[in-house]
């Protein structure tokens, strides 16, 4: 175990990088004081039994004080920013009433999560009406994870999330408490959401001001909804769950003194080997957790975790005791079914920039399924990014509803921190990258890239996992519906609404 490679790459295609971007808009280092790290509460359950979890998730408006001086306007779950962190364990029934307190529509969408779709998956399918609460059931039944809870009102998703509709979820289950990790949460078990955001006026968020259809950033990072943020460190090792909660931006995450930090798991859970890093990059709705060990330093010192050459936290060294643990070189067996014989590889092409964004040729339609899949099936799926190679960009693909297998990127081995279960991949330009995709919950689900702007202008599609012994019918929303209640909760006339992917 002692010597494990440590890989000192980002693995994407550099030209890609988001960086190259006519729009990008450049992080700024924070001049405002540095604050302490906020650190989601944990969402208690109303009731929780040997069998069953109750929960409450309310989403709602308030105020966070970011900045010095006014406080911001921004929505969350069970709180003002963000979200309370919501744990499910697996093999239990969960139980959750999802209530809307919020001006306007918005759904509940559990991304990574295994359950059927379309009203348990929470996509655009499942509108919740403001004043209005629906309760979800479900059993959980997946590996634990880092996952996350994040609005879903297309082509409203991406402005939500703007102002803060996104939580962390953890999956807990009995492999994962019996390795050697850290999960003393918010000691040495810690969340951390890295967004980006531009204040404008009095400290307020202008989603609309900021739009590019490429993808909304702002320069000042916000980590778990704090700006400038620092941690104290009490443990020689720590768990970071990172997110890229962001609606746009890549991290290119690297620490002070090119400390080597180690991922041991990716979207959908534990990875088979931890890998050793000293830099990797997030794209879109994708999470990682990782190890970082902390012997080398001494109290009072300081360890600063960058995105390029821009500090997103201070983590501030203490006093700890001495800590030994040595992770095992082989963490968990991840099952590999093979694939459903005289299945065809399925295509999914992404194309174009900006509005021109399409999967397939076409862009989302409420209304159309675009591919049908056997329950139980196993996959190929082909994900092609037709993107320039040069003046491209990276597509993160997302899929609801199940957890994939990389295979191979353009033929050859996916990177090294991609040997485990992901729902969302980094797509390079003039790339086609192969996943082992399996179908074992029913329902309608959906399929995009996890720009959120993309998505909201159409660069989505939807497929049935179907059981043809029981035929079901779902009624879908359609976009006429959505657009109706947003003007009526906005008191506009619909022709008058502004949101941008309506016109896409
Ligand atoms: Cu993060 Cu369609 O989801
Ligand atoms: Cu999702
Ligand atoms: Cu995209």
């Amino acid at each position: 175990m002692a010597n494990r490679k440590v890989y000192t790459d980002y693995f994407f295609d550099e030209p890609a990088f988001n960086t190259h971007d006519g729009g990008y808009v450049p992080l700024e280092t924070p001049t405002t004081p540095q604050e302490k790290l906020r650190i989601p509460a944990l969402l208690q359950p109303d009731q929780e039994t040997p069998t069953d979890m109750t929960y409450t998730v309310t989403a709602q408006a308030g105020e966070t004080q970011l900045l010095p001086g006014p406080k911001t306007k921004t929505w969350g779950y069970n709180t003002s920013i963000l979200g309370k962190t919501i744990v499910f364990k697996d093999g239990k029934n969960i139980h959750v009433t999802l209530k809307n307190q919020l001006p306007e529509v918005t759904t509940f969408h559990w991304h990574g999560l295994n359950v059927s779709g379309p009203i348990v998956d929470g996509g655009c399918h499942a509108p919740i009406y403001p004043g209005e609460s629906h309760q979800i059931d479900f059993k959980c039944d997946q590996v634990a994870a880092t996952l996350w809870l994040h609005a879903h009102p297309c082509p409203e998703t991406a402005e939500q999330v703007w102002r803060g509709l996104a939580a962390m979820v953890i999956v807990q289950d009995k492999t994962e408490s019996q390795l050697p990790f850290p999960r003393n949460y918010g000691v040495d078990d810690i969340p951390l959401v890295l967004q980006d955001r531009r204040f404008h006026q009095n400290n307020q968020l202008d989603y609309m001001a900021d739009y590019d259809p490429d993808g909304v950033q702002g320069p000042t990072p916000m980590i778990n909804g704090t700006i400038n943020p620092y941690f104290d460190v009490t443990t020689q090792r720590l768990r970071l769950r990172i997110l890229d909660g962001a609606n746009r931006r890549e991290w290119r995450l690297h620490f002070s003194d090119n400390l080597k930090f180690t991922q041991i798991a990716s979207d959908g859970g534990i990875l088979p080997e931890p890998v050793d890093f000293t830099h990797l990059m997030l794209t879109c709705a994708e999470r990682a957790e990782i190890l970082v060990d902390f012997s080398q330093y001494q109290p009072g010192d300081e360890v600063t975790l960058y995105s390029d050459d821009v500090p997103l936290v201070h983590f501030r060294i203490h006093q700890f005791a001495k800590d030994d643990t040595k992770l095992p070189d082989h963490l968990v067996e991840i099952p590999d079914p093979p694939v459903t014989p005289n299945t065809k590889v399925h295509q999914v092409v992404m194309s174009g920039m900006d509005e021109q964004v399409e999967i397939n040729g076409t862009k989302f339609d409420m209304q159309r399924i675009d591919d049908k899949q056997k329950i139980g099936n196993v996959e190929y799926w082909d994900i092609s990014n037709t993107n320039d190679k040069s003046t491209g960009m990276i597509h993160p693909y997302h899929m609801h509803a199940t957890q994939f297998r990389i295979v191979s990127r353009n033929g050859h081995a996916p990177y090294p921190n991609e040997r485990g279960l992901k729902d969302t991949v980094g797509v390079n330009p003039g790339e086609t990258v192969r996943l082992k995709v399996g179908f074992n919950k029913l329902g309608v689900f959906m399929n995009h890239c996890h720009i959120l702007e993309h998505e909201d202008g159409g660069m989505m599609a939807q497929f049935e996992v179907y059981d043809p012994d029981h035929p079901k019918t779902y009624h879908l929303m359609d976009m006429d519906t959505l657009m109706t209640a947003f003007a009526k909760e906005r008191g506009v006339k619909k022709e008058d609404l502004n949101i941008p992917g309506m016109h896409m």
